[in-house]
């Protein structure tokens, strides 16, 4: 355990005494409507781009620059101290979800709020929220003289549409991007009580269908029963994608799948979790996935297929007897070490196509994807991890699986041969990409304290 130092104490009263300007800083990026799938927001996600740009340079980072690409830019900015000391590649996202259905918010999506401990708003957690953490943990280190690892800064606005344009800013800036590793503070711990580490992401495949049958819209009574209805097929053909044991039915699809050891399976399944809260929070009877798995396996480490959104027919008021001429589904896949998300791709779109009866035409349109990431437990890294929140929470932390996917871990490691640390201080119940997101004022301030001690623990580990 390390014991505090001057630095230290003066640290801690640069945090309370800055607290509430912290706050009024983040409320003033979650104002801003950064939501990158929409274009009507395009000039929304370059003045947010611009915002942390300026926090940036008033923080003390140097080369500060927005650098456009084909899409939304990435903001860039570095301090670089000592070329002895380690470097800190920061990664994270200041786009968000869209905020629809916009009548389920208790209160409007880009006006925060802070209710019962928590900030209410869209990004509040994923991502400016735990993202912002940096700018004030790296702000405070500056104001302190206290910087004991050089820092990069790489904030992307693109996060939440697949990272097609980080892709080529990577392979392009490999020189500039130059550090020891990538610190990510994107992912959930278990919760307040319980900090944890995220060693895993899923991968994904995310495509679209399109199932088309009588060329135009029919009477649903002169032509019903002898003509392919697509949104019966189509919900054939989707049912028929898991089996009896909730399995995916598509060939080779768990070819690929590493099978995890009885060791491993029986330290995921020790992770603190409750069964009947987890149903009850989401008010649901019982869970249901793979059989043989348990809830945790089947979000860590298990691959599954999710339809995402259904359409077609006639969905408004009152009832119109139509048999429609086509249906759509949008369709993900989560996917997990050693399977390749094109190849997953590659293999439902033939799979697809093929169970597909004559009397309709299929369509098959990849969206984005992304590989699955392992992090590994035993590098100084992680130590490092660990050690800030042994201080900062008093607790040693659990390495966990998490479901979600973040694309750019495993092109980090491909591109850039570095490790990223998913230091992630989100809850589960923060309803990202939900109405009312929200994120505890615990662990915004919380985090900013572990990240701080973070860079304190790698500099030392390192040397
Ligand atoms: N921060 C999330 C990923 C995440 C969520 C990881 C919860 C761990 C726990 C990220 O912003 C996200 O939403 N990713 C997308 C994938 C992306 C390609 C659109 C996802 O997981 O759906
Ligand atoms: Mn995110
Ligand atoms: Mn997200």
């Amino acid at each position: 355990m390390s014991t505090s130092t001057q630095a230290d104490v003066n640290i801690t009263k640069y945090l309370s005494a800055n607290k509430e300007r912290f706050m009024n800083e983040l409320f003033d990026l979650l104002r801003i409507p950064s939501v990158s799938a929409d274009s009507k927001f395009k000039a929304d996600v370059q003045r947010t781009a611009e915002f942390l740009k300026e926090k940036l340079i008033a923080a003390g980072a140097d080369k500060v620059e927005v650098c456009p690409t084909a899409g939304h830019p990435i903001v860039y900015g570095e301090k670089m101290v000592d070329p002895s000391w380690p470097t800190i590649l920061v990664y994270g996202h200041y786009d968000v979800q869209p905020a629809d259905p916009y009548e389920l918010w208790n209160s409007p999506p880009f006006e925060p709020v802070i209710k019962d401990g928590k900030i209410y708003a869209r990004g509040a957690c994923d991502d400016k929220g735990q993202m912002y953490m940096h700018v004030k943990a790296f702000e405070a280190l500056m104001a302190n003289d206290s910087l004991s690892c050089n820092v990069k800064f790489m904030i992307e606005g693109e996060e939440e549409i697949g990272s097609d344009n980080l892709e080529i800013f990577v392979k392009n800036n490999k020189e500039k991007l130059k550090a020891d590793m990538v610190l990510i503070s994107d992912t959930s711990i278990i919760s307040n009580e319980t900090p944890s580490i995220t060693v895993g992401l899923r991968g994904l495949s995310y495509l679209e269908v399109e199932v088309t049958g009588p060329n135009r819209d029919l009477h649903s009574g002169a032509y019903g029963g002898a003509v392919a209805n697509p949104i019966n097929v189509l919900c054939q053909m989707i049912a028929s994608l898991h089996d009896e044991n909730n399995r995916i039915t598509i060939p080779g699809f768990y070819e690929k799948v590493q099978e995890m050891t009885e060791a491993y399976r029986k330290q995921l399944n020790e992770s603190p979790f409750n069964l009947d809260e987890y149903k009850k929070e989401l008010d649901i009877a019982d869970v249901r996935g793979e059989k043989g798995y348990t809830t945790l396996e089947r979000t860590g480490i298990r691959p599954t297929l999710d339809v995402n959104g259904i359409w077609g027919g006639y969905t408004g008021e009152g009832a119109k007897t139509v048999l429609p001429s086509k249906a759509f589904a949008k369709i993900s896949m989560r996917l997990v070490p050693d399977q390749d998300n094109k190849e997953i791709t590659e293999l439902f779109t033939k799979h697809f196509k093929a169970i597909a009866p004559k009397s309709v035409k299929v369509e098959v349109r990849p969206h984005h994807g992304g590989q699955p990431a392992v992090v590994p437990t035993d590098s100084v890294e992680y130590r490092a991890a660990s050690l800030a929140f042994e201080e900062a929470w008093g607790k040693t932390p659990v390495p966990t699986r998490d479901g979600g996917s973040i694309p750019i871990v495993s092109l980090f490691q491909k591109e850039l041969g570095l490790n990223s640390v998913l230091l992630g201080f989100g809850l589960d119940t923060d309803a990202i990409h939900s109405p009312n997101e929200n994120f505890g004022v615990f662990n915004f301030y919380k985090g900013i304290e572990t990240i701080i001690l973070f860079h304190k623990h790698y500099a030392a580990c390192k040397k």
